[in-house]
């Protein structure tokens, strides 16, 4: 696992300090005593220098250290976590969320193949990728494995948008050669990848930006795409290149699936047949799973995305995490929005809905674990746990600034919860639209709800 250890925000040395109650992940809570899994401080105080933690504890005990530090944010009545982590979301589906659809297959062809099409207007691309960016950052996501969709323009939108911002994405060209209207399909299959190794030299490791070979889901590629894009991702998984895809998300894809390749033994061995499967490997949905699919994510360590709102939205199929996290051989989960299925940009919301699947199914969802999935969980399945997910020294500082009192309700409500953990499942179930008051990006505040201008980019001075 590398450790990304340039600084990310020079800031010629001067130390920020960020302060408040804090609460970060240091184990799986699914897998090891919960109490034994993180870390809560009541008045914390994080020490941030070049955008990075470099100290973090209680407040009386770092602050003497750091003669020098005068810079400290103060945040009374919130929770300081890491940064949040969507483990995949469509950013092209921005403009088309929320729309009608009687299954994923016909709101596919109905609603997105029709809106993804026109991002080969790089304009269109950069305006969607601004408001993108705007929704995940007031929410709280300081990371996110995004799908842009066929054409160059859509991944240089997202990348340029993100590099504005200093945040930590993974995204790449979506491959889909089949099956598809001609003005979204790839024209040429030798070609999609032409332009996924150019995209990749282009963008892989810029800054903090990461690249992967996204081919969108087995229906919509030819044998010979996978096959291609298979040889690209096994030449590239040393530098650290992602493969990123869905997987058994409801019954009548994977139906297709069969149908198209009746050689395989299931979903997963399709990917795997063509080198899609390794350590890198990201895949989304997994609710109707096979206990021979799980060991095969299980053995090659690759992550799962959880996506609750969209699974339920799509009425696809429910995610069984105590299936995904058996311990006999666990899988890494991490939470997603999958926006545009998702119906909303909030991870933090899409905890409230996870704690609902697993209610279907009599199991539950608590709030240490369902916060150790929405920050260092999603790392962990990002591959990225050495990196971000967690408010320790060494990361990326990225913090995510939860309102304990987002509205005059939920602060009456929330003073009848004596601790925090109740406290945070009432937040979750209670669902306010967005209770993230600030955001930081390697030290800075991109984000801040109060503040005139709420949103800045890396370059720009107040
Ligand atoms: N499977 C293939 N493409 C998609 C997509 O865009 N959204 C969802 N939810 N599932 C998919
Ligand atoms: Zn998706």
């Amino acid at each position: 696992m590398t450790t990304h250890n340039m600084p990310i925000n020079p800031t010629g040395g001067t130390l920020k300090g960020v302060r408040g109650m804090m609460l970060t992940f240091t184990d799986d809570p699914f897998l090891r005593d919960e109490s034994q899994c993180y870390k809560l401080y009541n008045d914390g105080l994080a020490v941030i220098q070049d955008g990075r933690f470099v100290d973090v504890g209680e407040y009386s005990d770092i602050e003497p250290k750091y003669p020098n530090l005068k810079d400290i944010d103060v945040h009374e009545d919130a929770l300081i976590i890491p940064g949040m982590i969507d483990c995949h979301l469509h950013y092209v589906q921005s403009p088309m969320i929320g729309s009608f659809g009687d299954s994923l297959l016909d709101w596919l062809n109905t609603y997105t193949f029709p809106t993804e099409s026109k991002f080969k207007d790089k304009e269109f691309a950069d305006e969607v990728a601004r408001m993108f960016f705007r929704q995940i950052l007031s929410q709280g996501t300081t990371s996110a494995n995004i799908f842009a969709t066929t054409f160059a323009t859509s991944v240089d939108a997202i990348f340029e948008e993100s590099e504005r911002y200093n945040t930590r994405i993974i995204s790449g060209k979506v491959l889909q050669d089949r099956d598809l209207p001609d003005s979204l399909k790839d024209p040429n299959t030798e070609g999609s990848i032409i332009l996924t190794e150019e995209l990749m030299k282009k963008w892989h490791h810029r800054g903090r930006q990461l690249y992967a070979v996204v081919p969108r889901f087995a229906p919509t590629s030819t044998p010979l795409q996978l096959q291609l894009a298979g040889e690209l991702y096994q030449r590239n998984l040393d530098q650290g290149v992602y493969m990123h895809t869905h997987l058994d998300e409801v019954q009548s894809e994977i139906d297709w699936v069969t149908r198209l390749f009746p050689e395989r033994k299931n979903y997963t061995d399709v990917y795997d047949y063509y080198g899609l499967i390794d350590r890198n490997s990201v895949l989304a949905h997994c609710c109707i799973v096979r206990e021979e699919e799980w060991q095969t994510l299980h053995r090659n360590g690759c992550g799962v995305a959880h996506c609750p709102s969209s699974n339920l939205f799509l009425g696809d199929g429910e995610f069984k995490y105590w299936e995904a996290k058996n311990q006999e051989r666990p899988v890494k989960v991490g939470m997603a929005t999958d926006v545009g299925g998702g119906t909303n940009f909030s991870v933090f919301r899409q905890l409230g809905e996870a704690y609902k699947v697993a209610m279907l199914q009599d199991h539950s969802l608590n709030a240490i674990r369902s916060l150790y999935l929405a920050t260092r969980g999603a790392a962990e399945a990002l591959h990225l746990e050495n990196t971000v997910g967690s408010i320790a020294p060494g990361y990326e500082a990225d913090m995510a600034v939860l309102d304990l009192k987002p509205s005059e309700f939920a602060a009456w409500r929330l003073q009848f919860s004596d601790d925090i953990f109740k406290k945070l499942f009432v937040l979750m179930t209670l669902g306010p639209d967005n209770n993230n008051r600030a955001t930081y990006v390697a030290g800075r505040k991109v984000y801040d709800r109060d503040r005139e201008q709420q949103f800045l980019y890396a370059d720009m001075t107040l």
